[in-house]
């Protein structure tokens, strides 16, 4: 596809990422319009279609496929996911794909050997830290080599609140899988085996569920990338990196845009949720898909990374649920994606 004409794209799940992406369509993007927004509630994918000139509403995402669209940007809750990309793949049609690419490592398989039938790449997966401006710079040094090898990476990922369906296996399905794809991204390495550690859970989680929870990834380069998952935190939302090499270390994350000192105190503001720490970065991703997919190109997180974040998630909800360390076992790499 070479189009000049805007992209016609329809938004499958019209829950809070949704509806955010088809603000961000609408509003912020160029290039590309919301033609079709589906989900099984009626009412939501009214509500939001009605916000967009021209725009229809839908309950069936396979019925929104099968009119004129050029692109499917999926957001729906991810065990939703396999069945919108399989039948996007029935009309050859290019995906942004919200994290998770699907909720387990089976199912991401099924969705690899269907976009390989097709012949050619079709998905970008939603790993939005690979746009965010201060994970771009920190993987461009690393890539400069003067720091050295990267020895290990610390991360600190840490919510507000975790919404009250969240159990213990998803604070790493869901939330280290940032995490996951990100140590895979920065160092250049896949994940080899997973340890997760959980203290006495904090007075601030829900009965049961086991958070904070601290996460030890090996990977084949000789690395170790650890992650603090906390998502009762209480105070504010916050996303950290630390890289720690030869020769120094670098770190990101630090939300120092502005700092104020007055009344015998300095500081700043911590964001409250990742639509506002990730804004840039959710702005510059669905950008570069409108723009690639306008040219017939795929780039970013593709199928493998999904594939990957999820064969190490399910490693680590092992891990979690038996304790020790749990290898991951990956698929050889099909030459579609190397
Ligand atoms: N990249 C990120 O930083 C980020 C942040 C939050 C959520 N997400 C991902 O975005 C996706 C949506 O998350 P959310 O927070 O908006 O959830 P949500 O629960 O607010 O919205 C999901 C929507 O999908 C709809 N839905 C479920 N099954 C469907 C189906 N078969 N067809 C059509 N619609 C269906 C639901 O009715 C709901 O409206 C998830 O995959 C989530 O992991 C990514």
């Amino acid at each position: 596809m070479n189009r000049r004409e805007p992209l016609r794209v329809a938004v499958i799940g019209a829950g809070r990422m949704g509806a955010d992406h088809v603000r961000r369509i609408d509003r912020v993007v160029s290039g590309a319009r919301v033609t079709a927004v589906v989900d099984i509630d009626a009412e939501r994918a009214e509500a939001v279609a009605a916000g967009v000139d021209g725009c229809t509403a839908h309950t069936d995402p396979a019925a929104a496929m099968a009119a004129d669209v050029d692109a499917v940007l999926i957001a729906s809750s991810g065990p939703a996911h396999e069945a919108a990309l399989l039948t996007a793949f029935a009309h050859d049609l290019p995906v942004l794909c919200e994290k998770p690419l699907t909720p387990d490592a089976a199912s991401a398989l099924r969705v690899m050997e269907a976009e390989q039938a097709l012949g050619h790449r079709r998905v970008q997966v939603g790993f939005m830290r690979r746009y965010d401006t201060e994970y771009v710079r920190l993987k461009a040094l690393l890539e400069t080599g003067r720091l050295g090898r990267p020895l290990m990476l610390h991360n600190r990922h840490r919510n507000v609140a975790g919404p009250p369906f969240f159990t213990s296996a998803m604070l790493i399905t869901d939330s280290v899988a940032h995490e996951v794809d990100a140590t895979r991204w920065l160092l250049g390495h896949e994940i080899t085996a997973v340890t997760v550690l959980s203290p006495t859970p904090s007075s601030g989680a829900p009965e049961g569920l086991r958070d904070p929870q601290f996460v030890v990834l090996e990977t084949d380069g000789g690395a170790l990338s650890d992650v603090e998952i906390f998502v009762n935190c209480g105070f504010g939302y916050q996303v950290q990196a630390e890289v720690v090499c030869e020769r120094g270390t670098a770190r990101i994350g630090d939300g120092h845009a502005l700092v104020t000192s007055t009344a015998g105190r300095w500081g700043g503001t911590i964001a409250q949720d990742w639509t506002e720490r990730f804004a840039q970065a959710y702005d510059d991703e669905i950008q570069t898909w409108v723009d690639t997919t306008r040219r017939g190109e795929v780039t970013g997180p593709g199928t493998w990374d999904g594939y990957a974040a999820a064969a190490v998630c399910e490693a680590g909800v092992r891990a979690l649920e038996e304790g020790g360390r749990v290898e991951v076992d990956l698929v050889e790499k099909p030459a579609l994606y190397r």
